[in-house]
């Protein structure tokens, strides 16, 4: 109880402080805090403003533009941990004694441990398992799907865009008798934390999402050990490289990452479809549109919004000074939404010209290792609703995630 309202004391002084920033007009602290965060693409704008780097008053650098974002992600000088190793924690810490042994993950590693572990992960990814994994995800889909439409109305969220990813990444990692709500629940809590622990609740929640998932992958784990199967905890499971918690933390990672995300991509395409219904028009007659689409909405409204570098050296954005060891944050949303990337970007437009990357799925050694099968459910979904939706007619207002890092509707009630 001693340990909950100290953290309860520091989170409650620390967003007092923030929200000040945001009062003051601070982009960054905007961007975090309510009300401003939900219109995050106004504060974006302002924030590309000159040279599209500036130092915020929470004493971190932002860059905005898509140029200067872009090169951060690919630049060496910049990694993901302090030189020294220490910082920062793993965004699924809970702040809270009684953890799980939490140890940081592919996305929060530098080389050696970042390059070893990366290549454990990504043969899951190849071309030829991707292809591989088709079939299962349209099954998916016409199952999640033909439910969804036998009733009156729908929420798009809970009953297609959470279930079909998780039910596509429990398939790949093997794990039997999935409880989607279950699982979803897990996402939003963990996905949160992306943001940081915003209250002793949810520091509550993260140590119990922790502890039940932990003890599920140690199941399997040994599980797979006695009798391995085609599944990737097996492949995992098989290598000498990896120490016990390393593995169960890679299982974590790939679980939350594998449908978190996923579901921002589904939730966040139908809404932009929702709300530019000649584009809708336009996907339903060219099935050769719904690459391009994903992508689209990929650069439009991005799942994962921003991320975090941290300056290994002494060195300088555009004339701003980084010192060694403070973070940067590159807002990838504001990337896509970048004029001197791409022209008239706060349309929606399936057909436009692809000069320029999205940054959706990040660049450089943390680009997203499971970019191809997000891409894959994303035009499977796609290609379904164009069928089975002739428009998207939206039953009561979206309610929206209140987090900045992750994006995307938490509820968007459809009628068929
Ligand atoms: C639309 C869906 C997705 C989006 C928008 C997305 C976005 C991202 C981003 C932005 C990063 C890098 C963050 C950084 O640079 O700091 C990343 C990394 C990663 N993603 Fe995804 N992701 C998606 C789907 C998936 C899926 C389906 C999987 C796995 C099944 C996955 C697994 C990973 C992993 C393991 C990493 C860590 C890579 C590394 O650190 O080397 N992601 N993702």
């Amino acid at each position: 109880m001693k340990d909950e309202l100290k953290l309860g004391a520091r989170l409650g002084v620390q967003r007092a402080a923030v929200w000040g920033m945001a009062a003051r007009g601070d982009g960054l602290a905007r961007l975090v805090s309510a009300p401003w965060r939900g219109e995050p693409y106004g504060i974006y704008a302002r924030l590309r403003e000159g040279a599209g780097v500036r130092r915020s008053a929470t004493g971190l650098t932002v860059v905005a533009s898509h140029a200067l974002c872009s090169k951060l992600l690919r630049d060496r000088t910049f990694g993901v941990r302090t030189t020294d190793g220490a910082e920062p924690p793993p965004f699924t810490a809970s702040g809270l004694p009684g953890d799980v042994e939490v140890i940081p993950s592919l996305l929060e590693l530098d080389p050696p441990d970042h390059t070893r572990l990366r290549a454990l992960a990504r043969p899951a990814f190849s071309p030829a398992k991707i292809a591989g994994y088709r079939s299962g995800v349209e099954n998916a889909t016409a199952r999640l799907l033909e439910r969804a439409l036998a009733e009156d109305r729908f929420d798009l969220v809970a009953d297609f865009a959470a279930p079909l990813p998780i039910a596509v990444i429990s398939d790949l990692l093997g794990i039997p008798d999935v409880d989607a709500d279950v699982f979803a629940r897990y996402g939003r809590v963990l996905g949160a934390s992306l943001d940081g622990v915003k209250s002793v609740r949810h520091a509550l929640q993260v140590r119990t999402a922790n502890r039940e998932l932990r003890a599920l992958f140690t199941r399997l784990i040994a599980e797979r050990r006695a009798d391995p199967g085609e599944d990737v905890i097996s492949a995992l499971a098989a290598s000498d490289e990896l120490t016990e918690v390393e593995l169960a933390t890679t299982c974590e990672l790939l679980l939350l990452a594998g449908f978190e995300t996923t579901t921002n991509l589904i939730g966040n395409a139908v809404w932009s479809f929702a709300t530019n219904p000649d584009q809708w028009d336009r996907l339903r007659g060219d099935d050769t549109l719904l690459g391009p689409a994903v992508e689209e909405v990929l650069r439009y409204e991005a799942p994962v919004q921003m991320t975090a570098r941290i300056s290994h050296r002494d060195t300088e954005i555009s004339g701003v000074p980084v010192a060694e060891n403070s973070m940067v944050i590159a807002l990838i949303g504001s990337a896509g939404r970048d004029p001197a990337a791409f022209e008239q970007p706060d349309e929606f437009d399936i057909g436009r010209a692809r000069d320029n990357d999205h940054l959706a799925f990040s660049s450089g050694a943390h680009y997203c290792v499971g970019a191809p099968l997000a891409r894959l459910e994303g035009e499977v979904a796609l290609r379904a609703l164009t069928e089975a939706l002739p428009r998207i007619t939206v039953a009561a207002k979206p309610k929206w995630r209140s987090t900045s890092v992750i994006r995307g509707p938490r509820s968007l009630w459809l009628r068929p």
